[in-house]
């Protein structure tokens, strides 16, 4: 419980202008007027039909560069395709980025975002300290024109995330330059409203991606914790159970894989209440699997890879970044998150398999492979919110199985559900946000393979179905008339690659998912 937390000091400012707190930094403001005299511009080009105004104006003053620039680089327009014009002659403007719009009449709030992330990406690191982006006299687009402005300013939000934290050296080439990006809009105070909410989606998506990028050494669960109690500023409730307080209520399932760890258990719930109802109606409970290191325990895990494993918290991430969210823009709901924060470590008081656990709900259970400890801290933190808020909707959200990553890659989270409309909706929402789910089958069948010679249940059956069968072993210990719905998530939660709106690293899925089905759903208006 001695644990050193060997953050260095945050440099305030570093040399490109960017704090540590990278994606935040880009000032992005909506404008009447082009104040572009120098730097980029970006205009828009359907993929069929004449140019509209703004781009031919410039085509014309440059004398045709722009389209015969198109024509050299094989431009097709589609969505998002970018043709980077260099120095075009005639304008002030240090480029012309014409991008594709496609099909207007499909171009809807998903394509608009891959657009102010992709002009982000093309320009972050390219030397450019400003972008303005011409959005005036689009037309025929699945999308108002306020909003058209606001899903590009949104996307090149997230996409100017970065994790600095660390860097003490870093070449004058690699630091990001983008310092400004301007809309263009008649329609300023709509646009910026718009985009003040979708802001508050932005910094729990960020909130999420740095939880997740943080290493196991400095977000043990006693750190993780006081990132959450940061959340207060915002008027959430936070309370934390501490190890004695854990043991006193029974949390044996949880407090066994945390035994063998040097670090002290946490469970934290954040409570968020914007329905301003005189008495409370029962909240929505998002719980989340936070095992902040899992190296398997005494069931240890092969060492190739294993430093991914500090993303192994991504639920807890999830379910913290989307509070944050929510009471930002101070959205009308009551949603109650549940942290459980562990380190899974194998060591001389470790749990051993074979052992036997009590969970809080009484039930016992067979730890057969202390490497399934995801299972394991749900169960308890799930019945300890059931018990205490007698909630009708309950989401769990975990990174829960490898074999979700094996079935699904990292296109869609594996969703788990009791109730015909908490999947539909979830699936809707997941498809809006592109925190994208597919729905597995579930049945007794199944269910049986839990079975134990000796306890109430095991924690592990059979590989076949794997995933299955551990979401099944979480619905043990959901109670009758609750709609439940699991997320097992562990192939989304990092991207290998850089995509339209994140860059390589933690992705901060979930978050958009769960404010969505929120707003659409959940929330008074
Ligand atoms: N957290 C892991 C699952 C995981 C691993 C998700 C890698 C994402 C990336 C989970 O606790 C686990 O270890 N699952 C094992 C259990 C098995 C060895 C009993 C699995 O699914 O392979
Ligand atoms: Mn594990
Ligand atoms: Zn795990």
């Amino acid at each position: 419980m001695s644990a050193q937390n060997p953050i260095p000091t945050q440099r305030a400012i570093s040399a490109s202008g960017q704090s540590p707190k990278g994606g935040s930094n880009l000032i992005i403001s909506f404008v009447k007027r082009s104040p572009a005299e120098a730097g980029a511009i970006a205009v828009f080009v359907p993929q069929s039909g004449q140019w509209p105004g703004v781009a031919d104006a410039l085509n014309r003053t440059s004398g045709g560069q722009l389209q015969r620039a198109c024509r050299t680089t094989r431009f097709s327009a589609a969505v998002a395709e970018v043709c980077d014009v260099l120095a075009p002659s005639g304008i002030t403007a240090s480029r012309v980025l014409i991008v594709g719009l496609g099909e207007p009449r499909q171009a809807g709030a998903a394509e608009f975002e891959r657009i102010g992330g992709t002009l982000c990406a093309h320009l972050l690191c390219s030397g450019e300290t400003t972008l303005t982006v011409e959005t005036t006299g689009l037309e025929g687009t699945a999308l108002e024109p306020a909003a058209i402005a606001a899903r590009i300013a949104f996307g090149a939000r997230l996409r100017a995330y970065r994790f600095d934290r660390y860097r003490t050296a870093e070449s004058e080439l690699s630091k990001p330059t983008l310092a400004k990006v301007s809309v263009v809009t008649r329609l300023v105070n709509a646009c910026q409203s718009k985009f003040n909410r979708l802001e508050a989606v932005a910094a729990g998506v960020f909130m999420a991606r740095d939880l997740v990028s943080e290493p196991g050494n400095v977000l043990f669960p006693k750190a993780f914790t006081a990132r959450i109690q940061t959340l207060t500023a915002n008027g959430v409730r936070v309370q934390v159970l501490g190890e004695k307080k854990l043991k006193q209520l029974g949390f044996g399932a949880l407090l066994g894989v945390s035994q063998g760890s040097a670090h002290e258990p946490q469970v934290v719930i954040c409570e968020y209440d914007g329905t301003r109802a005189k008495r409370p109606r029962p909240p929505i409970v998002l719980a989340g699997k936070g095992v902040t290191f899992d190296s398997g325990g005494i069931s240890i895990k092969p060492s190739a890879g294993l430093e991914t494993l500090k993303q192994d918290m991504g639920g807890a991430a999830s379910v913290v970044g989307v509070i944050k969210t929510l009471a930002m823009r101070k959205a009308r709901c009551h949603v109650v998150g549940i942290c459980g924060l562990v380190e899974n470590m194998p060591s001389g008081s470790a749990q051993r398999p074979g052992d036997v656990v009590t969970s809080l709900s009484g039930k016992t259970i067979e730890v057969i492979n202390t490497d399934a400890e995801g299972r394991l801290v749900l169960c308890d933190i799930m019945w300890y919110a059931q018990e205490r808020y007698r909630p009708k909707v309950v989401i769990d959200m975990a990174t829960l199985t490898g074999a979700i990553v094996i079935a699904l890659g990292q296109e869609f989270a594996g969703l788990f559900c009791n109730d015909t409309q908490l999947a539909t909706q979830l699936i809707r929402a997941g498809s809006d946000t592109g925190d994208r789910l597919w729905q597995y089958p579930m049945g007794a069948a199944y269910d049986k393979h839990l079975t134990s010679l000796i306890a109430d249940m095991k924690n592990l059956g059979p590989n076949e179905g794997r995933s299955i069968i551990a979401a099944h072993f979480i619905k043990r210990f959901v109670q009758d008339d609750v709609a439940w719905a699991h997320v097992d998530f562990g192939g989304m939660v990092w991207s290998e690659e850089d995509t339209a709106l994140s860059p390589k690293g933690a992705t901060g899925f979930g978050v958009r998912l769960l404010d969505q089905l929120i707003a659409t759903h959940y929330e008074q208006h």
